[in-house]
């Protein structure tokens, strides 16, 4: 007879966006930045958020994140409500800095000592370095890095976690394309191999269809959703598939980009 296992802990979340409305206070005036934003991620699925710039899809991050509470709406993870940062929902920021007097190895370190995890996990660094394929770099100080480099350090600083919920904002956005094509796919395996919900914030359009399950558009300030596009195509995928094509089209438009480019 076989043994009842313990269930194993799910490797990824639901992320519920209800009715979320979100503004700021700026100089003694209002600014809203999210309309009435609902979306719902199934565990486990990957979604792309495009959008103009400054029109508050970091902001929508941060919600998720539990780093700000909406001022409308609800945000919830697994039906439970996010009210605060969480280490199974981890947000990689835009502008990801590395602390640059610490080794990459004890950049990565960072979370599992605020949680004093360091002795029980100190392995998963070893892990998170091979799957980002820094494992010989694990002495090195960020300055002795390169571009791509630091930012597949910040994401090992990230998935060392193992978060449930990975919020990417932008994470490619400095590189040159073709390290920029190699983060892509390491993304991808990632995403296969640990299981996580991810939600990516992008303005590049062909990146959104490459990676992901879902692309959701989001109009000018305060951001609406104003499209969502299934890409219904198995991975690896090619940018010259014609159904990536067209669908890129299509978002294109709905971003006012009308002729081809
Ligand atoms: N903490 C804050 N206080 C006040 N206003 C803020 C704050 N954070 C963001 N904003 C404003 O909210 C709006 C949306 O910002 P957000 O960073 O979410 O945009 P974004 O879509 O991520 O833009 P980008 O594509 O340029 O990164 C902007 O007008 C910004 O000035
Ligand atoms: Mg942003």
């Amino acid at each position: 007879m076989a043994l009842a296992l313990p269930e194993a802990p799910a490797a990824s979340i639901a992320l519920d966006v209800e009715g979320v409305s979100h503004r700021y206070a700026l100089d003694g005036k209002e600014l809203q930045v999210l309309d009435d934003v609902s979306l719902r991620i199934v565990p486990g699925e990957f979604v792309a958020l495009l959008g103009p710039s400054g029109c508050g899809k970091s902001t929508l991050l941060r919600l998720a994140a539990g780093l700000e509470t909406p001022t409308a709406g609800r945000v919830l993870e697994d039906g439970r409500s996010v009210t605060a940062p969480n280490p199974d929902r981890i947000l990689v920021f835009q502008d990801e800095t590395l602390f640059p007097w610490r080794t990459v190895r004890a950049n990565i370190a960072t979370g599992l000592e605020a949680r004093g995890l360091i002795r029980e996990r100190e392995y998963r660094i070893d892990e998170v370095l091979k799957l980002v394929k820094l494992e010989g770099f694990a002495d090195f100080y960020p300055h002795q890095l390169s571009g791509g480099m630091a930012q597949r350090a910040a994401l090992a600083r990230a998935l060392v976690n193992d978060p449930k919920l990975l919020l990417l904002d932008e994470p490619f956005g400095k590189l040159d394309s073709l390290t920029r094509l190699r983060m892509q796919n390491e993304l991808l395996e990632l995403w296969k191999s640990a299981g996580f919900t991810a939600l990516l914030v992008t303005h590049d359009v062909e990146e959104a269809l490459l990676l992901a399950d879902r692309v959701i558009v989001l109009s000018d300030r305060p951001a609406a959703i104003v499209a969502e596009v299934r890409v219904d195509r198995p991975h690896p995928r090619r940018r010259d598939d014609a159904n990536l094509i067209a669908l890129r089209r299509t978002l294109l438009e709905t971003l006012g980009i009308s002729h081809d480019v």
